[in-house]
């Protein structure tokens, strides 16, 4: 069984991006990718990329972005666990 956000007993260091599983009343069970960005902020988001649905933790931290290698697309992590304002890194 794969560990839930809540569970997760292990740390994310700046910079690094681990794949998880969060567990939600309404939505259900859905993967999640969990980060610490450069600033040292932790972000949780869903682990889909709005460009074209590649694994974002198959990416990587770019200072405060994440980046999705599929199409190498930049994401924004919002306040709100969701991803915005994508453009292709260049
Ligand atoms: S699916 Fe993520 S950049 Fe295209």
């Amino acid at each position: 069984m794969k560990p839930t956000v809540a569970r997760a007993k292990r740390t994310v260091r700046r910079g690094e991006m681990v794949a998880a599983v969060d567990r939600d009343r309404v939505r259900g069970t859905f993967d999640v990718a969990v980060a610490r960005l450069v600033s040292g902020r932790l972000v949780v988001v869903e682990d889909v990329c709005p460009h074209d649905g590649g694994r974002i933790s198959d990416g990587f931290v770019d200072g405060e972005l994440l980046v999705c290698t599929r199409h190498n697309w930049e994401l924004t992590p919002c306040e709100d666990g969701l991803v915005r304002a994508c453009k292709l890194r260049e």
